[in-house]
């Protein structure tokens, strides 16, 4: 199983980064700071994805311990931890199954929803934008395209909480809790898909189609299904969450945003280049002496990419940690890079637009009286955890 969370959230984020790959002598690690350097790895395939093993929970007899090791298994045939020639395999069937294409077919479905929770939000004294209306607009968003019946989503959820809990602690987290959190997931998968997928359920009908025609076995399909919903389940409300913190405080770009004189989409590239999210620490093993442009990296070295510093390198991003929508020039990597280019970025970036655009219409402005609160989050770092504002503030969209 790989994961790009791990010991090495412990590296600090430098505000303004940049500079040279520097060797890390507490973690052992080549710790790299500039977009050009990260760029360089993330598209270099002798810089091998970093795999984590799992520890601790190797079949036995019983039926628990069977349940366990299927939950090991499916995990193993996650597109993450493959070798390069299956993974190619693997992601391109999950990539199709929540490309652009699809996103793009369910767009209204996505409006709808954000419409519906926060006209529902309006109706509370106080409402919370975070819990009433970004996670249950990306969580239930991607329910519906797995084809994941309403009955069974509670408990989808608290499976997929649990594996996102222990993975937080990092490698050591990834045991027989964790299994059984997959083998649970995959089993409520396996169910809702022997039935009649319902018309909105485009990524789960796009597995099995792959399933039909031979690209993927069932259980390769199922283990898509579990890694895209876990990958989605903190992701993207963070961001949607940092995005509407931040916004609380600059005024001038909620008005501004609203009168279309900076566009939706360049606010929410801005949002994910500082984070939420991408305050995650990618990491990657160098298989052969990498020439990187700021400085070489040799054979049989561990190296950590903190997103946090890369996408604040001043030489690529002039006055790093201002929030500038209206930035021009570099990219940042804020989905990665390569090989391990973010699967799920279509649907990221998909709720992010709509989610803001439509908040934009129901909040004419931001209210003053608004309550933002911080914690800790899965990532490392701090995230939002609550936004909160009067109901009435909230015109029905
Ligand atoms: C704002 C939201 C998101 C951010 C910032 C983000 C970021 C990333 C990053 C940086 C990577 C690369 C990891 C590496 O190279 O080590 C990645 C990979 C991945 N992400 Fe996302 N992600 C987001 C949303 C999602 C969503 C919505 C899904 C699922 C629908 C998803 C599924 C995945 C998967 C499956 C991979 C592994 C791809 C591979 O190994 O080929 N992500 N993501």
């Amino acid at each position: 199983v790989g994961f790009p969370v791990s010991a090495d959230r412990c590296l600090k984020p430098t505000a303004g980064g940049g500079g040279a790959v520097e060797f890390d002598a507490a973690s052992g690690r080549y710790v790299v700071s500039s977009l050009a350097d990260a760029r360089f790895i993330l598209s270099n395939p002798d810089a091998q994805f970093a795999r984590e093993r799992s520890q601790g929970d190797e079949a036995g007899g019983n039926a628990l311990e069977t349940f366990i090791a299927r939950g090991r298994e499916l995990s193993r045939l996650w597109m993450w931890g493959s070798p390069p020639e299956t993974h190619r395999r693997l992601r391109k069937a999950a990539a199709e199954a929540v490309g652009a294409k699809t996103v793009a077919a369910h767009l209204d479905a996505l409006r709808d929803k954000a419409r519906a929770l926060l006209a529902q939000a309006g109706r509370m004294e106080k409402a919370d934008l975070v819990e009433d209306f970004a996670r249950p607009l990306i969580r239930d968003s991607l329910l519906d395209m797995f084809g994941i019946p309403p009955g069974k989503r509670p408990q989808l959820e608290a499976h997929l909480q649990a594996m996102s809990d222990f993975l937080k602690g990092g490698e050591l987290g990834i045991g027989p809790g964790h299994h059984f959190a997959v083998a649970a997931t995959g089993h409520i998968i396996a169910e809702a898909w022997s039935a009649p997928l319902p018309a909105e359920a485009t990524a789960g009908r796009a597995l099995l189609v792959a399933v039909e025609g031979g690209e993927l076995s069932l259980d390769e399909a199922t283990a898509q299904a579990i890694l895209l919903l876990l990958g989605n389940s903190y992701t993207t409300a963070d961001a949607l969450s940092g995005l509407m913190a931040r916004l609380s405080e600059r005024p001038d770009l909620w008005a501004a945003a609203r009168d279309g004189r900076v566009a939706v989409e360049s606010i929410v590239e801005e949002g994910l280049r500082l984070g939420p999210p991408t305050h995650m620490v990618l990491s990657r093993r160098a298989m052969s002496d990498l020439a990187c442009p700021s400085g070489p990296i040799p054979t049989g070295s561990e190296i950590a990419l903190p997103l946090c510093r890369i996408n604040r390198d001043p030489a690529a991003f002039p006055d790093p940690d201002a929030f500038d929508p209206e930035r021009r020039g570099a990219r940042p990597v804020a989905f990665g890079a390569g090989r391990h280019l973010c699967t799920g970025l279509h649907v990221a970036r998909a709720a992010l637009q709509v989610g803001l655009e439509v908040l934009l219409h129901a909040l004419p402005r931001w209210p003053r009286d608004v309550e933002v609160r911080y914690g800790a989050s899965l990532l490392g770092g701090t995230s939002v955890t609550a936004v909160r504002v009067r109901g009435a503030a909230i015109r029905c969209p």
